[in-house]
């Protein structure tokens, strides 16, 4: 490597280091002193993004953002905000603003009251608590609740209020622990359009947690798909659900049809399978590299197709027994027996001339080798 290219490497480094905004360095978490349910946590936030973490029940988010917050400590590893170390600053010195899943809201303080309360502790002047507040409410659409009481308002309101408190002190970086999860889902909607109008327009960073894929997929400029207290893939939606690496992540992420076998060769950008089935398949190699190896195939119900007895297109081509059509309105789901699997979802808009399929009956589908991932087992 030449010397201005080393110096051009560096120089990249501290820049990158720079405008992390927040960052987890191999974070790990017990409880008991026995169990980690944080296991090795790396995240880099740049500032002004939006990041969702997400995964399923007890896998660990929730103690992610505690020790963001500063509400439990790490066994091991270290956060920085800012590049700098917070293990040891206490929670109210972060200025984190936070919002959770049951948003307590001061019951027995108007929604001004509960408004003002982050700027009191912080002893602003009371003309600006003033101007703030009424800032705060606008963003949120609730100029005339102000003196209403908690209990006053539905709970989407209640959850506007809840969010305007987390802002209205002008944090750089926000936590949201499943904030909509009590909501209705046209309430959720809405407010997932307001939380990103929101971030849009104030350029606040932001941490979101949910187990829901779909609130992810529309909202997070990237998402870290988490399982077991570790982060399984980080990247955008798009990469997500186009290019999973592993098979947790596309099965967690979208519908995905699986398929079992062993690597029999590699060419080029393909691998050959011998399915469990016997049947032989052409694949994408992602996450295997060796011959022999027990592979997990995966393929969105959306990239099958029905294809006719003399199509040679496609380079992989299955027989296939219709079990079920499941009428969807603008798509139609049909699974299949294709290849030793029952449960064989192919996904089809309902524009194509799918609608004349009979359980029982026999077809042809395919797909192509770069739509079907060789995972790990
Ligand atoms: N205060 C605590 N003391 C002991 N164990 C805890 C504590 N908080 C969480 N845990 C355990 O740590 C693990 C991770 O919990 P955490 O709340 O971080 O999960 P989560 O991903 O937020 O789950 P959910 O989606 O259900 O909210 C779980 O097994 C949980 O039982
Ligand atoms: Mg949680």
């Amino acid at each position: 490597m030449t010397q201005s290219l080393q110096a051009e490497l560096r120089v990249d480094e501290t820049q990158v280091a720079d405008t992390s905004f927040a960052r987890f360095i191999n974070v790990q978490k017990s409880y008991d002193g026995v169990e980690l349910v944080v296991k090795d946590f790396n995240l880099d936030i740049q500032k002004g993004q939006f990041v969702t973490l997400l995964g399923p029940s007890g896998s660990g988010k929730t103690t992610c953002l505690m020790m963001m917050a500063g509400f439990e400590t790490p066994t091991h590893g270290e956060i920085l905000l800012k590049g700098e170390p917070i293990n040891d600053l206490p929670p109210h010195k972060r200025g984190i603003g936070m919002v959770f899943q049951n948003y307590a809201l001061f019951p027995h303080m108007s929604v001004a009251e509960n408004l003002a309360f982050p700027l009191e502790v912080r002893h602003l002047s009371k003309n600006d608590i003033k101007q703030k507040v009424q800032r705060a409410l606008a963003m949120v659409r609730l100029e005339e609740f102000g003196d209403r009481r908690p209990a006053q308002l539905s709970g989407g309101q209640q959850q506007r209020v809840a969010l305007a408190r987390a802002l209205v002190f002008e944090p750089e970086l926000v936590l949201m622990d499943e904030p909509l999860g009590a909501l209705d889902k046209n309430l959720r909607e809405e407010m997932q359009y307001e939380i990103k109008r929101i971030h849009a327009s104030l350029g606040v960073t932001m941490i979101y947690v949910t187990h829901d894929q779909t609130e992810a997929l529309t909202m997070s400029d990237r998402i870290a798909v988490f399982n077991d207290g570790v982060v399984q893939q980080l990247a955008t939606p798009e990469a997500l659900y186009e290019e999973p690496e592993n098979a947790f992540v596309a099965y967690f992420i979208g519908e995905n049809n699986r398929l079992c076998g062993d690597v029999i060769d590699y060419q080029g950008n393909t691998c050959r399978v011998r399915l469990d089935s016997g049947d032989t398949v052409l694949a994408k190699p992602v996450a295997v590299s060796d011959v022999g190896a027990r592979t997990t195939l995966s393929l969105r119900p959306e990239r099958v197709s029905i294809v006719a007895d003399d199509d040679t297109s496609l380079e992989n081509c299955f027989t296939a027994q219709v079990q079920e059509v499941i009428y969807l309105g603008d798509h139609l789901r049909t699974r299949l027996s294709v290849c030793g699997n029952d449960e064989f979802i192919l996904k089809t808009p309902n524009a194509e001339g799918t609608a004349g399929l009979r359980p029982g009956q026999t077809i042809k589908v395919g797909w192509s080798s770069s739509d079907c991932r060789a995972l790990d087992a």
